[in-house]
């Protein structure tokens, strides 16, 4: 069935690439390169559907018919790597609704294969009529919800703007959701999905000797961040109980890849490490992540988006439990064999004991056999390799490195290292 609709979908976007080319559009309500010139300019920068010319509501009401999917926070780490892989194998058109903050980056899918069917739709998941906007041009099949706030340390220091994009920002866009799906046919209501893709921190801290987090553990979230993903895990919960809008919702371990921005442990350590700075280890290096590459989460999205029964709730991860320690020496001993240091001084000596983050969970696990179980889902990559891959990748993309790490980058920087004692 999908095959049979790719095809269709493909053969509708070539005859619309003749009649208009469709590179680099992008939305936006303060930009007016909403549409291709040879289509002629937009009345306003984002117009109503009603007072849109009849060649662009032919356009529209085209590319409606092939299988659009509404991703969130597709700029973002996870959310390109995803858009990425649905995009290499599936030819169906992908909207990024993404309000591009210091984690946005569009120039993570600038290896985008079908360019030509994916639109950036710059604007804020909190903006319902935006929202709704969007919902109506394109109508979409499925929305898969990846835009948030996402680093721990942030949220001790701005806990404020986790609970207006995670909780607010989720309610609003559930609200539209559940407009848009009301209006839809039966048979659309029934296909239609609403994927929430959450983190195994909602359900707080294991002891060394407890059983890993299983899709019964209690909520027990410590951080404002695990706090503002857990509320925005029970508003979807709810949606689905009491309106029937066929959520879904995962819960993923740490995960780590390419495009990972240079805040989160890995791709921070792998950049220290690179340039001979100090690797901050906080407290004893004892607390304990359970980690998955990046790829395996965006495939184990796939099986729940494909297969997933509406109201449940999906454990995903990586079966790689390791103290933050053992990741950081591993780290530098990749980062040795690849670029010996002049020196040949071991990188293993620049970690260094800093301050301990106030509240850290101490360690993270998941059992996932449920989404094995019932979905065949299981990780591909094994920790070692995946972690060797990722060296790789921002050993050949500085480049990007240079780019993401702009000035308000290197203000976070000052802010959570510079000032944070030494142990
Ligand atoms: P990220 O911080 O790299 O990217 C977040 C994206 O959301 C960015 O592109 C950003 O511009 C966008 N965004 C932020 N606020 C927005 C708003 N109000 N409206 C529209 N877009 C907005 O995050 P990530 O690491 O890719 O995580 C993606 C999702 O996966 C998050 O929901 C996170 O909680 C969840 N998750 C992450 C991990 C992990 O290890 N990174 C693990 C499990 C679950
Ligand atoms: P992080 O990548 O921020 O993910 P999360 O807090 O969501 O698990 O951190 C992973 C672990 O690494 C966590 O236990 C905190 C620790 N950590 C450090 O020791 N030093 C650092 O500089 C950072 C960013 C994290």
């Amino acid at each position: 069935m999908l095959i049979a609709r790719s095809s269709v979908s493909d053969c509708i976007a070539l005859s619309l690439q003749k009649i208009v080319p469709m590179h680099d559009v992008t939305v936006s309500r303060v930009s007016a390169r909403t549409w291709p010139s040879s289509i002629g300019p937009p009345a306003t920068p984002y117009p109503a559907f009603e007072q849109d010319t009849f060649e662009r509501k032919v356009v529209w009401r085209i590319m409606t018919l092939t299988n659009t999917i509404l991703v969130t926070g597709g700029a973002g780490f996870i959310g390109s790597n995803f858009i990425l892989r649905w995009m290499t194998s599936s030819a169906t058109p992908v909207v990024n609704l993404d309000r591009l903050t210091y984690a946005g980056n569009p120039e993570n899918l600038a290896s985008l294969p079908r360019r030509d069917l994916y639109e950036l739709a710059h604007g804020d998941i909190a903006d319902g009529e935006f929202v709704a906007h969007l919902l109506k041009r394109h109508n979409p099949r499925a929305i898969v919800h990846f835009a948030a706030e996402s680093h721990v340390d942030r949220s001790i220091s701005s806990p404020g703007e986790f609970v207006r994009t995670n909780i607010q920002g989720t309610f609003s866009l559930l609200e539209q959701s559940r407009l848009y799906w009301q209006g839809l046919s039966q048979s659309e209501r029934n296909a239609f999905r609403f994927l929430h893709v959450s983190t195994d921190e909602v359900f707080g801290s294991l002891e060394p000797q407890e059983p890993a987090f299983s899709e019964t553990t209690r909520y027990a979230p410590n951080s404002p961040y695990a706090a503002s993903k857990a509320a925005s895990d029970h508003l979807v919960r709810s949606y689905f109980h009491t309106y029937g809008l066929p959520t879904l919702i995962t819960n993923c371990s740490n995960n780590y890849g390419p495009f990972q921005f240079p805040e989160k442990l890995i791709p921070l350590m792998i950049l220290n490490a690179l340039e001979g700075k100090s690797l901050p280890v906080y407290g004893d290096g004892s607390n304990i992540r359970d980690w998955l590459y990046v790829e395996d989460h965006c495939s184990a999205i796939c099986a729940v988006l494909d297969r997933g029964t509406p109201g449940e709730t999906y454990n995903i991860g990586g079966n790689s439990e390791r103290t933050n320690l053992e990741v950081v020496t591993a780290i530098c001993d990749i980062v040795d064999a690849a670029a010996p240091r002049d020196s040949q001084e071991p990188r293993r000596n620049l970690i260094t004991f800093v301050a301990d983050r106030p509240g850290h969970d101490r360690r993270y696990a998941i059992n996932a056999a449920k989404i094995s179980r019932e979905l065949g889902w299981s990780p591909q990559e094994t920790f070692s390799r995946g972690l060797r891959k990722t060296v790789d990748w921002y050993l050949a993309n500085n480049d990007w490195i240079q780019r993401v790490r702009t000035g308000a980058y290197r203000e976070w920087i000052r802010k959570n290292y510079t000032e944070r004692e030494t142990q």
